[in-house]
């Protein structure tokens, strides 16, 4: 039995042009040019016709296979082509859409209070002098007039790493480390950085936060100039009318020792819950630095006297912008971040 080539060529084409994806030109391959494709069929039928007229069906079967085969390249080849531009239209970008804005990093405000702090001794004349963080037990409290046993060591919960080694409790052996690195020079310092303290961690407390330190020593420094630097500082950092007041405390490392305290910024003094109804805040706490601490800095306590301060800068963060608290410093929330731009 014999085919109509012709006829088989031209259905086939048409079936060729309706195939609009590769699964249907596949079908199509199989169906036409497959093992038990109508034409390979078609093909395989010249064995059935009388011998002189095998050669021209042969010949015409060939043809169309080859017109077939090709066909179906060319086709195969428009279906990738389509398929390349449908993709390339998907990613197509609209090159007159404004860019879009890279997020712009900010100081901490833990970092931008630091500053704020820098700016504001700066003008009194007090540079900034860094130490260590990680400290020896000897800096951090015997140095500051605490031997072993002090009960005074329990006023900072402290991190320890060995027997001998504390992260600092607070910046105050920063102290000893501008003393030495001056003698017998006089001193105007500040003292920034990081503390640890080895608290349970509330809206108040962190085990980690900032501290400034401030220390004077020279001929002739006494309370009153502690008392300037102090209101000085509040004035600056939180208006003109503030209104300071010391009172009587106990540091091993200053005598006398005294709190600082700030009229409340909320309630001017009225009483609220920022102040806990007492009208004033607590900034820092100070002192005239103690002979003890002062020979072991190698100066003179009958030559030299000198003061002494420290504040916690998250703290003053905290009364500054009315952050309710402390843990937003550390919870790496943006939303915390960016609204100190
Ligand atoms: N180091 C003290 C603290 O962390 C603060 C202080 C500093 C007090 C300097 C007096 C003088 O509590």
């Amino acid at each position: 039995m014999t085919v109509d080539l012709q006829d088989l060529e031209r259905r086939a084409l048409e079936a060729l042009a309706a195939a609009q994806n590769a699964e249907a030109l596949d079908a199509w391959r199989v169906a036409y040019l497959g093992k038990k494709g109508e034409l390979t069929l078609a093909v395989r039928g010249v064995g059935q016709l009388p011998a002189e007229e095998r050669p021209a069906y042969g010949k015409v079967a060939n043809e169309v296979k080859d017109r077939l085969e090709a066909a179906y390249s060319a086709r195969l080849e428009a279906l990738k082509q389509e398929e390349l531009e449908r993709a390339l239209r998907a990613a197509q970008v609209d090159v007159t859409l404004p860019g879009r804005r890279p997020q712009l990093g900010r100081l901490h405000p833990a970092t931008q209070t630091l500053r704020a702090i820098y700016a504001i001794f700066a003008r009194m004349g007090f540079q900034v002098f860094r130490s260590r963080e990680v400290e020896t037990d000897q800096y951090n409290f015997e140095l500051l007039n605490m031997p072993p046993h002090h009960p005074a060591r329990d006023m900072w919960d402290t991190f320890y790493v060995n027997e001998q080694v504390v992260l600092r409790t607070h910046t105050s052996p920063g102290q000893i480390h501008a003393m030495r690195a001056h003698c017998p020079a006089p001193i105007r310092v500040i003292l920034p950085g990081k503390c640890y303290r080895y608290e349970q961690v509330t809206m108040r407390h962190e085990m980690q936060f900032h501290q400034v330190e401030g220390l004077a020593v020279g001929r002739n420094i006494t309370m009153a100039d502690l008392k300037g630097t102090m209101v000085h500082f509040a004035r600056q950092m939180f208006g003109e009318e503030r209104r300071l007041r010391f009172r009587c405390s106990y540091f091993p490392f200053t005598e006398p020792s005294v709190e600082v305290d700030m009229d409340c910024i909320m309630c001017k003094g009225a009483g609220c819950r920022m102040c806990k109804q007492t009208g004033w805040l607590e900034i820092a706490g100070a002192g005239m630095v103690h002979p003890v601490v002062l020979r072991n800095g190698g100066y003179d306590p009958a030559v030299v006297a000198g003061f002494a301060f420290g504040m916690g800068v998250e703290r003053i963060a905290i009364l500054k912008h009315g952050i309710d608290d402390i843990r937003y410093f550390h919870g790496n929330d943006l939303r915390f971040v960016q609204q100190f731009a």
